[in-house]
C-alpha cells in the first residue's frame, strides 16, 4: 500500500514497500512545509517541470540521497551535467522502475528551468502517471491548465493530485471538470494557499466535486494510504 505524505504546495512523498519517492521537491522555502529537509528520504525524485516552486530543493536532495531523478529529457540532461543520477523521459513515454511504471503526461504551462546554471534549458511541463507494482494508480497533474487530454486518463487513476490555485494553473471550477474527465476515486487538491495570489477555499472545491470523487483536503504533514 503506497503511503503518501503531503508537504504543502505541490510537494508529496510516496513510500512503497521498497522505494521512497519525492515529487516536486520544494521544502526549505515552502511556507507550509513543517518538517526538516534533512529528514526527507528519496530513492527517486520525480519533477513535473522546472519552475522554482517544484525544483528548489532538487539538487540538494539528489546530492544528499543519491536518488535517481525522473524528469523530461531537458531537465534530466541538466541534472546529469551536474553529476546527478537522472532517468530522462518525455511526454507520452513510460519507463518501468522497481516501484512501478511511470509515464509523463501532457501539461500546459511554462517551460523555464529555474536552477542555477540551467538558463539554457527549457522543457515541456509534464504530469506524472504512476502505475505502482502493487496495483494502485496515481496521477500528479503538475502545474497545468485544464486539458481535454485528461479524458484519456478516464478509469486509469485511483488517486489524483490536482492544482486548484487558479492564476498559474487550473482553478477550482476547471479542476472539477478535470475530475469529471478523469473519474479518480480520490482527489487531493494542491498548489493553493501557499501565497496570497493562489488562495482558494478547498472545502468549497470539495463541495463542488460532490459525489464525483472523494476529496481529501490534506494539511501539510497529513498522510494518505491508498
Ligand atoms: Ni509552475
Ligand atoms: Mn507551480
Amino acid at each position: 500500500m503506497p503511503q503518501l505524505t503531503f508537504h504543502g504546495h505541490a510537494t508529496v512523498s510516496i513510500h512503497t514497500a521498497d522505494s521512497k519517492l519525492v515529487i516536486d521537491p520544494f521544502f526549505s522555502e515552502n511556507p507550509h512545509f513543517l518538517g526538516s529537509l534533512d529528514d526527507i528520504e528519496a530513492d527517486y525524485i520525480l519533477v513535473t517541470h522546472g519552475h522554482y516552486d517544484h525544483v528548489a530543493d532538487l539538487i540538494g536532495l539528489a546530492e544528499r540521497t543519491g536518488a535517481t531523478c525522473i524528469a523530461t529529457f531537458e531537465i534530466a540532461s541538466f541534472l546529469e551535467s551536474q553529476g546527478l543520477n537522472a532517468s530522462p523521459q518525455h511526454i507520452g513515454g513510460g519507463v518501468h522502475y522497481p516501484f512501478g511504471y511511470v509515464k509523463l503526461t501532457a501539461a500546459l504551462h511554462g517551460g523555464m528551468v529555474n536552477l542555477p546554471g540551467a538558463e539554457a534549458f527549457t522543457t515541456l511541463p509534464a504530469g506524472i502517471l504512476i502505475n505502482f507494482s502493487s496495483g494502485e494508480r496515481f496521477y500528479h497533474a503538475g502545474d497545468t491548465a485544464l486539458l481535454t487530454d485528461m479524458q484519456l486518463l478516464k478509469g486509469k487513476v485511483d488517486v489524483a493530485v490536482l492544482p486548484i490555485g487558479d492564476r498559474f494553473t487550473m482553478g477550482p471550477d476547471d479542476a472539477v471538470t478535470a475530475v469529471e474527465f478523469i473519474e479518480p476515486k480520490v482527489v487531493i487538491p494542491c498548489h493553493y494557499d501557499t501565497w496570497p495570489p493562489i488562495e482558494q477555499d478547498a472545502a468549497a472545491f470539495a463541495e463542488k466535486v460532490g459525489d464525483r470523487a472523494k476529496v481529501r483536503v490534506m494539511a501539510p504533514g497529513d498522510i494518505l494510504e491508498f
